[in-house]
């Protein structure tokens, strides 16, 4: 166990061992080059079930990347061996898919994070860093939501990410490490590989004239870009803390998906496309999804990047805007 007083802040990342699980999805993947560019040793471990390896094309000659599963006590085993801190981002991220295959879902979001928490207990983890999501709160009873908000998930995806929430929550005070829950609501941002933003930008794409939308677009989301995503990870990872603490990360404002496709629309220069609403929804989707960030923000962080500006620059990203806009 690391000594009282020893926990590194926002500056002293360099040298400290850190393992980054999911590290090659999207989230995963910008937390690496953050903390690779801060001087940490990073260690990866991901089975490739959603996350691309040329997300980490940067920084690869940098880091110790393990292909290998969540659900594989011994891959956590040796991956958690010898790290102080670790990311745990990997999951079954998707909600729909939570659904179609209930079993990958809970091995990996559930059974994969008791395999972290054991081998953190083995292996005199200093902290955790759980990707957490808005989806533990399921139907919102008020909004925003803030962490008091009663946690009633709607979804397999809502449960199975509860559960590790819970069972980190246990061991952290049975076994003292510290535990940080972030809870996560939607991020948008270049690597992306799916969701509503990525969707539409890709719709589009394929074709400019049309555009159908999932749902009525009157569900109001709360996007936040990833870099701003990533500052807030890093003062999870490094701000001294009692012992387990909560807060969720989201961009502070809330869109509905009207106005979503709107920004779209404009940011991609587009006047004449048909949008049509009302295509059926997934199983498990929910209607508000808004977060109360002033804890987070008590920390000293604050969402920078406008939603505008966010999705100008994943459409350069993604090719559909030219470069020299960058
Ligand atoms: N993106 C969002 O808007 C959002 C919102 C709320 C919460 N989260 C949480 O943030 C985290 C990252 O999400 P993301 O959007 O980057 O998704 P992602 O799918 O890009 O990343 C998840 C990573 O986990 C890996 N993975 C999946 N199953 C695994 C297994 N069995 N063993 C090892 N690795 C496995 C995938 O290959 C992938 O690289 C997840 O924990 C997710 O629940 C994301």
């Amino acid at each position: 166990m690391m000594a009282p007083g020893s926990q590194p802040n926002q500056e002293t990342w360099r040298g400290r061992r850190v393992l980054v699980t999911g590290g090659v999805g999207f989230i995963g993947s910008h937390v690496v080059d953050a903390l690779v560019s801060r001087g940490a040793e990073v260690r990866v471990l991901d089975n490739l079930q959603a996350g691309r390896e040329e997300n980490l094309r940067q920084v690869r000659e940098a880091i110790d990347l393990r292909i290998g599963d969540l659900r594989d006590p011994q891959a956590v085993d040796a991956a958690v061996r010898g790290c102080e801190i670790v990311y745990h981002i990997g999951a079954n991220a998707s909600v729909p898919a939570s659904v179609e295959d209930r079993e990958y879902d809970f091995k990996t979001n559930t059974l994969g994070t008791y395999h972290v928490a054991d081998a953190a207990v083995r292996y005199d983890v200093h902290r955790i860093v759980q990707a957490s999501t808005a989806a533990v709160y399921g139907p919102p009873q008020y909004t925003p939501v803030d962490e008091q908000h009663p946690l009633m998930p709607i979804s397999p995806y809502g449960g199975s990410k509860l559960a590790a929430e819970r069972l980190l929550s246990a061991y952290a005070h049975t076994f003292e490490f510290e535990l940080f829950c972030v809870r996560i609501f939607n991020t948008y941002g270049p690597r992306q590989p799916r969701y509503v933003a990525y969707d539409l930008m890709m719709k589009l794409a394929r074709d400019p004239r049309r555009l159908e939308v999932l749902g009525s677009g009157n569900q109001q989301r709360d996007y936040c870009y990833i870099s701003d995503m990533v500052a807030a990870l890093m003062i999870a990872g490094s701000r001294p803390i009692e012992r387990v603490e909560v807060a969720n990360i989201s961009g502070g404002r809330t869109t509905s998906i009207r106005e979503l496709v709107a920004l779209i629309l404009e940011t991609l220069g587009l006047r004449d496309t048909e949008v049509v609403y009302g295509l059926p929804s997934w199983k498990g989707d929910i209607d508000v999804l808004s977060g109360d960030i002033r804890r987070f923000c008590s920390f000293g962080w604050q969402p920078e990047v406008p939603i505008e500006e966010g999705l100008r620059r994943m459409a350069i990203d993604l090719g559909l805007l030219p470069s020299e806009e960058r």
